[in-house]
């Protein structure tokens, strides 16, 4: 048996650079999300407009929003990722609905690890288009079982559900619902059509049945965030206190090049890297 040590930083006091504002504390709390710095709700408590965000009241409940993107933030992560709420495109015998959320010069891109594009229905060739429509950079289609549909949803593998991969970099695009037969779209049935980017993990693991997507008006979507490198004084010195902040060149979907940084803590720190002292010793095991 080993002997174990707890081996805790006693410094609590956190103080970002970037938080030239007293008020700030780094971390708020929106509904069941916790904002935390460079992210923030108040006035002067985040890195920049992009990422500000806006607890709303919807129904009762407050809920964060992306304020420049209006999406519904579900969960943010330090690590470089968040899931927003995304609207998903149906065509419908009574109409149509496509929303396009162009992230282009945002820290933002759809992160092509995390997100599959979906098509669910029968006859549906559902197309992922730039963000003018004039290039076709993905799609998949779902063909359908024949006479009524068999298919439960237990899998995706083209029978009334289809999925492939994005590209990367991926800051804006569109959809087109397209149905097989263009003469009768609806002839074989009078199910609506839909498609979607869709966080490929909670597609696969959150769902009983692949079909409830087709009951949703939004679904589960990761964004990859970094910031803008014109923003790291702010951050600046922070890597003295077990953290580390890397640029990297981006080039998006739209051939616009950035630079970004980003930060994390040291090996067996864990904590906010974006502020100074935010990172703090995990507990060590030692034997
Ligand atoms: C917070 O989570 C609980 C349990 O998952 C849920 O019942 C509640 O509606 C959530 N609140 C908000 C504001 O989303
Ligand atoms: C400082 O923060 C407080 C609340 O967090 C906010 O009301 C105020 O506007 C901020 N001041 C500046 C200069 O950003
Ligand atoms: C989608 O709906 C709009 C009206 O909302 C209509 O003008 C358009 O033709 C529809 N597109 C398709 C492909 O049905
Ligand atoms: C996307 O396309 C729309 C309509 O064509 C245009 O208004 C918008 O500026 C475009 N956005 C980008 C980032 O290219
Ligand atoms: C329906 O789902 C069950 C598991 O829930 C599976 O065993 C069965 O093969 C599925 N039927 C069809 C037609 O896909
Ligand atoms: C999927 O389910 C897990 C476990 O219940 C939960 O922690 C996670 O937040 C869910 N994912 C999404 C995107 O809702
Ligand atoms: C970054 O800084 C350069 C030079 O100051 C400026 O031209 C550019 O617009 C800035 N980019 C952003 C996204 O603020
Ligand atoms: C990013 O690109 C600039 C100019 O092209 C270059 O000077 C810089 O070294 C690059 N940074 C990284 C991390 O690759
Ligand atoms: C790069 O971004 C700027 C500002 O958002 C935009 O005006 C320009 O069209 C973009 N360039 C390309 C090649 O898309």
């Amino acid at each position: 048996m080993g002997m174990v040590f707890l081996l805790w930083s006693m410094n609590v006091f956190i103080k970002a650079v970037g938080l030239a504002n007293s008020s700030c504390r780094g971390v708020e709390v929106c509904g069941n999300v916790t904002i935390s710095y460079p992210f923030g709700i108040e006035p002067g408590c985040y890195i920049e407009d992009w990422i500000a965000i806006d607890c709303k009241n919807t129904l009762g409940s407050p809920k964060p929003f992306l304020r420049r993107l209006d999406l519904e933030v579900l969960d943010l992560s330090l690590e470089g990722t968040l899931h927003v709420n995304y609207p998903i495109s149906w065509w419908c015998p009574t109409g149509n609905s496509t929303t396009v959320v162009s992230l282009a010069s945002s820290p933002f891109v759809y992160s092509k690890l995390r997100n599959i594009f979906i098509a669910m229905s029968c006859d549906n060739l559902a197309y992922l288009l730039s963000n003018d429509s004039s290039l076709v950079i993905g799609g998949c289609i779902s063909v359908c079982e024949e006479d009524t549909i068999k298919t439960n949803g237990s899998s995706c593998n083209g029978v009334d559900c289809s999925q492939t991969t994005i590209p990367s970099d991926l800051d804006a695009f569109t959809i087109r619902i397209q149905s097989m037969n263009e003469l009768s779209p609806f002839e074989r049935t009078k199910d609506c059509k839909y498609a979607s980017l869709v966080d490929q993990k909670w597609f696969e693991e959150n769902l009983t049945n692949h079909f409830e997507v087709r009951k949703m008006s939004h679904v589960p979507v990761v964004l990859n965030w970094e910031i803008n490198a014109n923003l790291s004084f702010l951050v600046m010195g922070i890597d003295s206190s077990h953290s580390t902040c890397q640029f990297a060149n981006r080039s998006s979907s739209l051939g616009n090049m950035s630079s970004t940084f980003s930060c994390s803590c040291d090996s067996g720190f864990e904590g906010n890297p974006y502020l100074v002292d935010g990172c703090q010793g995990k507990l060590l095991a030692v034997y």
